[in-house]
């Protein structure tokens, strides 16, 4: 399967992709955690992404695009992968979509976890995150046993720069748009599902596998 996991920032794409990608055995692919790391590492990528991410703007599509493009072509993409944090803008989608045809595959069903914007900020100024292995977690909400720690492999737990409180206004005010005109394009295309992004992370996933169920039915009846 060919999965998009769209939302907000905040809406749980990444906490729901690390479940969900093992459940599916599929390539979990996070251009943010693309963008991060290749910052960590000092690249010009990532020198060039940063300043756009810390800023709360996207990064522009001659930089993402190609990135992802490269990243789908490897061959530990090639059983299937869930995407998140891309396409961001209508063009990123078209480029998606041309690439995959010309191989003869095509996205499958695109995840649209719906969060009311009011408890996002909420959820991204809580947030801690492990440079080490990616697990997520909240201060409050899902908080690690032992604070600042990882439960699974000990690394001392950070908060992303960009989940000040005026960068997410401005990570917000970005995304809000493009989010919607890409439910658009593929509502259009037959392939968007929304889902109900409230509630505690387990029963979030349980709704996930639900519509993904339904996918893989209507896939085999056709
Ligand atoms: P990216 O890393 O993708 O950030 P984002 O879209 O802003 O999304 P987040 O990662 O902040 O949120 P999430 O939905 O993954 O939520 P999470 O599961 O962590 O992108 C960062 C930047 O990179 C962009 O701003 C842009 O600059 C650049 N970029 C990336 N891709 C790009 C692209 N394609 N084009 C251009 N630029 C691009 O959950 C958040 C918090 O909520 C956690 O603390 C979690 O524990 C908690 N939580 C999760 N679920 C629940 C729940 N059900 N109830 C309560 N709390 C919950
Ligand atoms: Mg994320």
């Amino acid at each position: 399967m060919r999965l998009i996991l769209l939302g907000l920032p905040g809406a749980g794409k990444g906490t729901q992709a690390k479940v969900l990608a093992e459940r599916l055995g599929l390539l979990h692919i996070s251009t943010g955690d693309m963008f991060r790391q290749a910052s960590a590492e000092g690249t010009e990528l990532g020198r060039r992404a940063q300043e756009f991410m810390s800023a709360g703007k996207l990064v522009p599509d001659e930089v993402t695009i190609g990135m992802l493009l490269e990243r789908i072509s490897k061959p530990d993409a090639s059983l299937g992968f869930m995407l998140d944090g891309f396409p961001r803008t209508i063009p990123q989608a078209e480029a998606l979509d041309q690439v995959l045809e010309a191989r003869d595959e095509a996205i499958d069903a695109v995840l649209y976890i719906q969060v009311p914007e009011a408890d996002l900020m909420a959820r991204l100024t809580g947030r801690w995150t492990c440079a080490q292995c990616g697990a997520i977690y909240h201060e409050q909400t899902s908080p690690p046993k032992q604070a600042g720690v990882c439960d699974l492999d000990g690394t001392a737990l950070t908060q992303r720069e960009d989940d000040r409180p005026d960068t997410v206004r401005a990570r917000l005010d970005t995304n809000r748009e493009w989010t919607e005109a890409l439910a658009g394009y593929y509502r259009r295309a037959g392939k968007l599902h929304e889902v109900d992004g409230t509630g505690d992370p387990t029963s979030i996933t349980t709704r996930l596998l639900d519509e993904l169920a339904g996918v893989q039915s209507a896939r085999e009846k056709a």
